[in-house]
């Protein structure tokens, strides 16, 4: 039987896959998500949100697209992986997303996809009058001809809007390759940064997931002790987060406890670090802890 039933739990509540159900919207990732969705309202072009690993880039994507499949007045496409070698792979992929038939060319070559491409955007965004988003994620692999395709398509416009919105998620390195390009860079209607959790946020996060996975009892199953432990390593980087709280949970079962303490928190951390299999970054934190 898995830990989470025998816990009292409907569903697993420390699971890292980037679940919108499971999102606590702290007070960084509200104002991004807010933002963004003003931008996509007013048709300004392009968002962009950066984040250090594991901050919540994939899972506050979900949480937009989830709140854009109620808008009746979008159409949205996304993509989750954008590593394409060459501007025609780039072309050709966004072509079959946004479901662009191209059937009349024999062989297409980029200039019709591109200026079936723009055709597109005017028929929805002017003759339908619907707002076109593409959001990707992992932004940070765009290439250069890649990001030259995406500024070409923010070029189109009527006088009052741009006819593709473009939202884009992505690693820190994605700021020093656009950086570069001062006519992309020059674009950006809206940027953010996602920083890691205050302490408070983690331990709201925390306790966020354990009632939204179904916890019922009338008791703090992570005592404040174990839950400065678990900020203090992992620096509230919630992917770090949660994979100590799901081992600290699956370990209250093992070694037959009811909560999480911090003396449980501290026996974990410590096996992290002797066997090897920490995050050097994360260690230095451990002379704080
Ligand atoms: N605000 C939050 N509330 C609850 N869980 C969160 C929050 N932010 C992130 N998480 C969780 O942390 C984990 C990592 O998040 P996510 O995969 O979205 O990070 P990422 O920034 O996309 O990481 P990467 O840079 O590696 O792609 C996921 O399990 C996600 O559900
Ligand atoms: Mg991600």
């Amino acid at each position: 039987m898995s830990y989470c039933k025998i816990l009292g739990f409907d569903k697993e509540p420390f699971s890292t896959s980037p679940d919108p159900e499971f999102f606590y919207l702290t007070k960084e990732h509200e104002a991004a998500l807010t933002n963004v969705l003003i931008e996509l309202r007013v048709k300004r072009g392009l968002s962009i949100i950066l984040g250090d690993v594991g901050t919540g880039k994939t899972t506050l994507s979900r949480k937009l697209i989830q709140e854009l499949r109620q808008r009746s007045d979008f159409t949205f496409h996304i993509i989750l992986d954008p590593s394409f070698d060459n501007e025609s792979l780039f072309v050709n992929s966004l072509v079959k997303n946004f479901d662009i038939n191209v059937s009349n060319f024999s062989q297409p070559t980029i200039l019709d996809l591109r200026e079936t491409l723009e055709r597109f955007l005017f028929q929805k965004g002017v003759t339908e009058n619907r707002t076109v988003a593409l959001i990707i994620d992992e932004a940070q692999k765009l290439s250069e001809s890649s990001l030259e395709v995406l500024r070409v398509l923010l070029n189109y416009e009527t006088n009052e809007f741009k006819l593709l919105q473009l939202v884009l998620l992505g690693q820190l390195e994605l700021y020093s390759k656009i950086i570069n390009i001062p006519n992309f860079f020059d674009r950006i209607s809206f940027k953010y940064t996602l920083n890691p959790l205050d302490f408070e946020e983690t331990k709201e996060m925390i306790e966020f997931r354990v009632r939204q996975a179904g916890y019922k009892a009338h008791m703090h199953l992570f005592l404040d002790d174990a839950i400065k432990g678990i900020y203090e390593y992992s620096r509230g980087y919630p992917r770090q987060v949660i994979m100590l709280c799901h081992k600290a949970l699956r370990n209250v079962i093992l070694k037959n406890k009811f909560v999480v303490d911090a003396g449980l928190i501290r026996e974990l951390i410590d096996e992290e670090i002797r066997s090897g299999w920490h995050r050097k970054d994360l260690l230095l934190q451990k002379s704080s802890y």
